[in-house]
């Protein structure tokens, strides 16, 4: 049923070759159906003329177990709509490579039909005139109305939707394995403080407590959630969204990163490159007693039979129970022309329809981006992590690890900094601060800051 899983080799032949019209030309709806869909008040009312069979190629990062059942969904309803999905896979966490490739691809003038975006970067291609409009399917669903508030702006960056979104994952969670804190007679913690009284007690019995990888954006996402611990919503938005470079001065930043050092002495060390289904692997193995990952791992975990709540549990990491620290995907149509631009239209439809979200979200570990979700198929862990999304504005933080903060230099200038100080015991602290410092007045000098705030 799914489509050949193949990396498209890059080659760049040219310059930006076919910059395609903004405004795709639209399909006429009849009176009679503009004069039906006002009577019915009925969303889906825009009817995409699919009369050929057609094929769209799909750039993503998506192979874990999980991620295959999830696009499975998508690839079968996409079928039943006379389209293939062929996989076009960069294969990496976080989809370290996946943008590399598609910017490759773009300039080469050869963009996929659709490519998986997390963050502000579609609104860099939709303002290139790159991507497929996807106006008229937004209003005839009525996506303004159907969508959580904060993601119908989002995906409507200059006033037009130009990305379909599929769902939330909450990056601030903390996994423990239920056998493993029942057997020692512990509870999840829920701040740094009880994290290292658990720590030292498991650490006594020999049990590592915190999976955790090498691997630079999985150590920026155990960091992205102590940085929010340890100066909330607002400080976190100094650094990673406006980059001032006084807040890598500050003392809170100087604890952050101090924090993550010291909770080296909890996990199995020298820390392991590992991908993050080995992380995961090794946690629900009972390989250590808890995990800081995206909820992506939930759905993982669910994947190999591992059930919620029986095998592990999982709640907010410490000190950020009042935060939604969201990672949105997204998919995005390049126009190229125009020649997909139906298929490409079905396949935004079928994203937000009730039964896709639900579907698809159950899988995937992530929440609907629906205001009123099947809340039938959520378990405990998306049900806390819809409840705290839901509060709005004043809850939600923008992943920085995932791309949801920043632009794409100032993500990889940072990470590898905190990497740096993460693996080199000999590099001080202030040092670090020094050097972020740095690259902060330099980021915000060439104007890379502030992506985000294109869309809030
Ligand atoms: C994406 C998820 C993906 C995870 C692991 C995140 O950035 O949003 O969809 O499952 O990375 O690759």
């Amino acid at each position: 049923m799914r489509g050949d899983k193949t990396v498209t080799p890059i080659t760049i032949s040219s310059p930006l070759k076919q910059p395609a019209s903004p405004r795709a030309p639209q399909t006429r709806r009849t009176l009679r159906s503009l004069l039906a869909a006002a009577l019915l008040g009925c969303a889906h009312a825009y009817t995409i003329a699919q009369t050929q069979p057609d094929t769209l190629q799909v750039l993503h990062w998506w192979t874990s177990t999980s991620e295959h059942k999830a696009v499975d969904l998508l690839v079968a309803d996409l079928a039943a709509e006379n389209v293939t999905w062929k996989d076009v896979v960069v294969p990496a966490g976080s989809g370290v490579g996946e943008l590399i490739v598609l910017k490759s691809r773009v300039l080469a003038g050869d963009a996929p039909d659709v490519a998986q975006l997390n963050g502000p970067i579609f609104s860099e291609w939709a303002d290139l005139g790159l991507l497929t409009d996807l106006d008229k399917v937004a209003d005839s669903g009525k996506w303004d109305k159907l969508l959580l508030p904060e993601i119908a702006s989002w995906i409507r960056p200059h006033g037009h939707v130009v990305v379909a979104p599929l769902g939330i994952h909450r990056v601030n969670t903390l996994f423990f394995n239920r056998k493993i804190l029942d057997q020692y007679g512990l509870m999840p913690p829920q701040n740094w403080d009880e994290f290292e009284r658990t720590a030292a007690k498991l650490h006594k019995a020999g049990v590592p407590a915190l999976a955790q990888s090498s691997e630079p954006w999985q150590i920026a996402t155990l960091f992205e959630t102590l940085v929010l611990a340890e100066g909330g919503s607002a400080f976190y938005h100094d650094l990673f969204v406006k980059k001032d470079p006084a807040a890598f001065n500050d003392p809170r930043f100087a604890h952050a990163l101090k924090r993550l050092r010291d909770l080296k002495q909890w996990m199995a060390t020298p820390v392991q490159n590992m991908q993050w289904p080995e992380v995961t692997r090794l946690f629900a193995n009972g390989g250590a007693a808890m995990m800081v990952m995206g909820d992506w791992a939930k759905g993982e975990m669910n994947a190999w039979g591992n059930a919620t709540d029986s095998s592990f549990g999982c709640v907010a990491t410490p000190g950020t129970a009042d935060y939604h620290l969201y990672d949105i995907d997204t998919l995005a149509m390049f126009a190229a022309g125009g020649t997909h631009r139906n298929a490409q239209l079905k396949l935004a439809q079928l994203t937000l329809s009730p039964a896709v979200q639900a579907d698809y979200n159950q899988v995937k570990g992530s929440i609907p981006v629906l205001r009123n979700p099947d809340t039938s198929k959520m378990d405990s862990c998306a049900r806390a992590s819809w409840k705290v999304f839901a509060r709005g504005a004043s809850a939600q933080v923008p992943s920085f690890a995932h791309r949801m903060a920043t632009d794409e230099t100032s993500r990889d200038a940072i990470i590898g900094e905190v990497r740096r100080y993460f693996m080199d015991e000999t590099i001080s602290t202030q040092e670090t601060q020094r050097r972020l410092m740095s690259i902060a007045r330099i980021l915000t000098k060439i104007g890379t800051d502030n992506a985000q705030d294109t869309h809030r």
